[in-house]
C-alpha cells in the first residue's frame, strides 16, 4: 500500500444508524450473531494494493452494519501484510469500537520457512497466532481457525492449539476452514471434549462451487456448527463485470490475482450471462443474487464477500433486500447450472 497513512484529518464517526438494516444471524447453536454479509481481507488489502481505498472500504463496511472482519496470517501480498494494513486502519478509525467487532485470522498455509511453517502442529498454529496478533496491534482476536486440515498432524494436536488459544485469551471462539464433513465432524468431538466448542466452519460455497452440499452442511447442522461462506461470489466470476472481456482493475487481470484468465471461459460467459438475465427479472444484479442464493439455506451464517471498491460493497450488501427466491426462479438456475 503505497499511501500508508490514509491521510484524511478528519476523525472518523461511524454511521449512528449502522445497525438499523443490517440482518444479523446466529452462528449455528452459539450465542454469537454475525451479519448476513462480512467482509474478507484476502485481496485488496496487501502493500500492493492503495491503503486509502481499503481504509474506505472497511469504514463503509461498519457503517453498513458489517461487524465481522476476516483475515488470515498470509493475506497480502505480501504475507502478513493485509493484517498490518487492517491494524493500521483499526487503530486510526476503529479502536474505540473493539467490542462492536468480530475479528478472524487463521494459520495454515506457508508463512515462514523450516519445519514450523505451515500447517496443523501446535508449534505453528500458536506461534502464528501470536505474530498474528501482533501485526494487527490486539490482544485477541475474536475467532481463530485452523485455516486447512493437516494429514500429517493428529488432529487432537490440532483442535487442542486452537483450545489454548481460547484459554490463554488469545482467542475468543475457534474454528475449522476447509475441512472435509468427516474431518468436522472428528474435529467437533473432539473441541467438544476439550471444553472449546467449535463455533464456525469457512468453507469455499458459491453456485459455481457447490462441494458442500454433499454432506458438510448436514455435519454442521447436527454439530451446531456456524456457516461461513467464502468467495460467494466466485472471485468475481458471478458478477457482470467479465461478460464484455477482462476489465483491466479486475482480478482475473492482475498478476497478484488469485483468479486467472484461463477460468473465465466462454463456459463460464454463458452461463453467467443466462443467469445475469435471471437476476435483471428480480431487479437484482447479478452479485445480488448470487450473494442471496447461498444465503437461501437457512445454515448458510453469513456470506464472506470481498471488494475491491465502496460501491461493490454498497451493492452487495443491498442484496438483502431480496433474498426470497420463487421456486421457478431456483429451478431456472439449477437448469443453467447443470448445463455443460
Ligand atoms: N478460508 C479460506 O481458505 C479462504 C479462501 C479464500 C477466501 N477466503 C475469505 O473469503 C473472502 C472473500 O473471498 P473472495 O474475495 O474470493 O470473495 P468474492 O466475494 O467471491 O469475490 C470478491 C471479488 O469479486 C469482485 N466483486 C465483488 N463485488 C462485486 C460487485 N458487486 N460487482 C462486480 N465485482 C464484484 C471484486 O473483485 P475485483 O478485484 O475484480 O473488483 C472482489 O474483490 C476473502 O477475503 C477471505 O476472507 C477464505
Amino acid at each position: 500500500m503505497g499511501n500508508t497513512s490514509g491521510s484524511s484529518k478528519v476523525k472518523y464517526k461511524p454511521a449512528e444508524k449502522r445497525y438499523q438494516k443490517m440482518k444479523y444471524n446466529r452462528c449455528g447453536r452459539s450465542g454469537l450473531l454475525l451479519p448476513a454479509v462480512s467482509l474478507g481481507l484476502w485481496h485488496n488489502f496487501g502493500n500492493v494494493d492503495d491503503f486509502k481505498t481499503g481504509r474506505a472500504i472497511v469504514r463503509r463496511a461498519f457503517d453498513l452494519g458489517i461487524t465481522h472482519f476476516d483475515l488470515a496470517n498470509n493475506y497480502g501480498p505480501p504475507p502478513g501484510s493485509a493484517e498490518k494494513n487492517f491494524g493500521k486502519i483499526l487503530k486510526q478509525d476503529l479502536k474505540a469500537y473493539r467490542d462492536e467487532l468480530i475479528i478472524s485470522t487463521k494459520a495454515g498455509y506457508l508463512m515462514w520457512p523450516g519445519p514450523y511453517g505451515e500447517w496443523g502442529t501446535r508449534k505453528y498454529l500458536l506461534a502464528s497466532l501470536d505474530q498474528s496478533l501482533k501485526r494487527l496491534g490486539l490482544d485477541y482476536v475474536d475467532i481463530f481457525y485452523s485455516h486447512r486440515f493437516d494429514l500429517k498432524t493428529p488432529l487432537d494436536e490440532t483442535m487442542s492449539a486452537l483450545e489454548s488459544a481460547v484459554k490463554q485469551g488469545k482467542a475468543i471462539y475457534a474454528g475449522i476452514s476447509n475441512y472435509k464433513p468427516e474431518q468436522t465432524a472428528e474435529a467437533a468431538k473432539i473441541l467438544r471434549q476439550l471444553g472449546t466448542p467449535c463455533l464456525i466452519h469457512q468453507p469455499r460455497y458459491s453456485m459455481f462451487d457447490r462441494w458442500v452440499e454433499g454432506g458438510l452442511l448436514d455435519v454442521l447442522e447436527k454439530e451446531g456448527i456456524g456457516c461461513i461462506c467464502f468467495s460467494p461470489l466466485a472471485q468475481g466470476l458471478l458478477t457482470d463485470k467479465y461478460l464484455k472481456g477482462i476489465p483491466k482493475d479486475s482480478r482475473a487481470a492482475k498478476p497478484t490475482g488469485f483468479l486467472k484468465r484461463e477460468q473465465v471461459t466462454e463456459a463460464v460467459r454463458k452461463k453467467v450471462a443466462a443467469l445475469n438475465e435471471i437476476a435483471k427479472k428480480r431487479g437484482q444484479s447479478l452479485a445480488q443474487m448470487a450473494l442471496a442464493w447461498v444465503l437461501r439455506d437457512k445454515r448458510i451464517t453469513t456470506v464472506l464477500i470481498g471488494a475491491s471498491k465502496v460501491k461493490q460493497l454498497e451493492q452487495n450488501v443491498a442484496a438483502l433486500d431480496n433474498l426470497s427466491f420463487a421456486d421457478e426462479e431456483l429451478n431456472r438456475i439449477e437448469t443453467i447450472l447443470k448445463s455443460s
